[in-house]
């Protein structure tokens, strides 16, 4: 029989409002293991959002989500101002991605991120049993391998990491770099998106903890943690599933209507910092600049997710960006055409698929990204019939994906002039050009989605010998 699989993110798949009704949260994470369709019994644990006083009958909704096989996380107002935007949203994150002036630094919320992580490890050991597999997510849970390692169960644990793992030399500013590490080495497992971040790792291990490790496992604490590189895939099979559906031909009429015969170029993201917004809508003015031929034209539609709404950092970078859209209407548009449309809200997933079918472009620019799947997303939901011709991807090379999507055209996104390039390059690109990049990228991309990733990380963690086989 296969074993039981604790899956365990600080954020579900969904949201939980006080009132216990549930809506999808967006992020790479939550949408790409949506399509994993793993068979083993799986139970998922994990904060539904909000904060615990805003719940009338929190042990109610734990009862409810209970029958759906997720156990909810709860976590106070103070543990999200401390836990969530605090350590892991204003120091991890900005830190992983490399934006050392964007990070902060407080005692108060390191002591807050080690008493979560106890939390969710209470959580996890109220449910487990002997033989259990669990698989953590993410930059959030650094230290519950090692908490979950401290008993005595016979558990098979995952660390899954989906930001990038920075280089030693930026890892090293954190005042707790040590503690992070040795409590992900509590896991059998330990996994990234590219060769690269699993090469920062291998040397932060050497500089901060002085320990030696292999290409692929690390000797430590009397026992062998296996190290991997696997890129996570997108949800395939449930954007195909969109464009199964009997009304997507109305989606896309829908959409369609909007343009107004325009041709789109489609951006896709939560609005934070990491993804470059605001250097994408510089890159765009100076386009337009270059290019008045174009504005009437084309049409941006920037779909940005509002996302970490507490978090200072996230506050201002809306209004910066809402600011810098009107600069630009207002200098390139007319009175009947926007060429910048800013979206900020999220979509339901057949809205997304029409939209990248629709789309001429699509402008991938992150300053940093783990992955990025709405890159494999677009390429995917392409379809020439729907668009008119194939599409081309922009995509910044310094976002994970850009080690796998080599037919995309590669720009530095803090290169001005050449994303501007770049944008009048892909709409004049002839069509045998574009389908020749595309084709070569789909092939790859729907082999290798989030089902096969998934699948194969279960299956190392079902090979990780019983606790009793380790050596200790
Ligand atoms: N997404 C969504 N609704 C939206 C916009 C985006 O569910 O309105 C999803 C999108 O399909 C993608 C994910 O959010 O799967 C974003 O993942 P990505 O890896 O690009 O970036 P992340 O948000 O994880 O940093
Ligand atoms: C990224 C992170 C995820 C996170 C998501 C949304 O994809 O890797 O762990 O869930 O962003 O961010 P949020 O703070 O809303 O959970």
């Amino acid at each position: 029989m296969k074993k039981r699989l604790l899956m365990v993110s600080n954020r579900l798949p969904v949201k939980i409002a006080a009132d216990g009704t549930a809506t999808r949260t967006a992020g790479g994470l939550a949408s790409a293991l949506e399509g994993a369709e793993l068979e083993n019994e799986q139970i998922w644990v994990g904060w539904p959002g909000g904060a615990e006083e805003e719940f009338d009958d929190p042990e109610a909704i734990s009862k409810q989500l209970n029958e759906q096989n997720t156990w909810p996380v709860f976590l106070s107002q103070a543990e999200l101002d401390g836990f969530y935007e605090g350590y892991a949203n204003s120091t991890l994150w900005p830190i992983l991605h490399y934006m050392v002036e964007r990070a902060k630094f407080s005692q108060e919320w390191w002591d807050s991120y080690k008493a979560v992580n106890q939390k969710f490890a209470d959580v996890i050991l109220s449910i487990a049993q002997d033989g259990d597999m669990i698989w953590i997510h993410d930059y959030h849970l650094f230290l519950l391998p090692e908490l979950l390692r401290g008993t005595n169960m016979n558990l098979r644990v995952g660390f899954f990491l989906h930001t990038p793992f920075c280089s030693s030399e930026v890892f090293r500013v954190l005042p707790h770099r040590a503690e992070l590490l040795r409590g992900v080495l509590g896991a059998d497992i330990i996994g990234f998106h590219t060769s690269s971040y699993l090469r920062h790792f291998r040397s932060t291990l050497l500089r901060v903890l002085g320990k030696e490790s292999e290409m692929d496992s690390i000797w430590y604490g009397g026992r062998e943690v296996r190290l991997l590189a696997a890129p996570i895939g997108h949800n395939h099979l449930g954007f195909q599933k969109c464009m199964e559906r009997e009304d997507f031909g109305e989606i896309v009429a829908e959409h369609r209507e909007e343009l107004n015969g325009k041709r789109l170029v489609l951006s896709v993201e939560r609005l934070d910092y990491t993804k470059g917004v605001p250097q994408k809508l510089t890159a765009i003015h100076r386009f337009l600049k270059d290019n008045p031929e174009w504005c009437d034209e084309v049409i941006f539609v920037l779909i940005s997710v509002p996302s970490r709404q507490g978090v200072e950092e996230y506050d201002q970078l809306t209004e910066e960006v809402q600011r810098a859209v009107g600069a630009i209407n207002g200098e390139f548009g007319s009175v009947g055409h926007s060429p910048v449309q800013f979206l900020h809200r999220g979509f339901p997933p057949a809205d997304l698929a029409a939209l990248y079918a629709l789309s001429e472009l699509c402008l991938v620019t992150p300053l940093r990204d783990g992955m990025n799947l709405v890159a494999k997303e677009f390429l995917d939901c392409q379809r020439e019939e729907i668009a008119g011709r194939p599409g081309v991807l922009i995509l910044s090379e310094l976002a994970g994906a850009a080690e796998e999507l080599s037919n995309a055209i590669q720009v530095n996104p803090h290169n001005t002039e050449e994303v501007a390039d770049a944008i009048a390059r892909a709409l004049e690109m002839p069509d045998e050009e574009r389908k020749f990049r595309i084709e070569a990228m789909q092939r790859r991309l729907r082999l290798r989605h989030s089902g096969p990733w998934a699948q194969s990380f279960v299956e190392d963690l079902e090979k990780v010998p019983a606790r009793e086989q380790r050596v200790a």
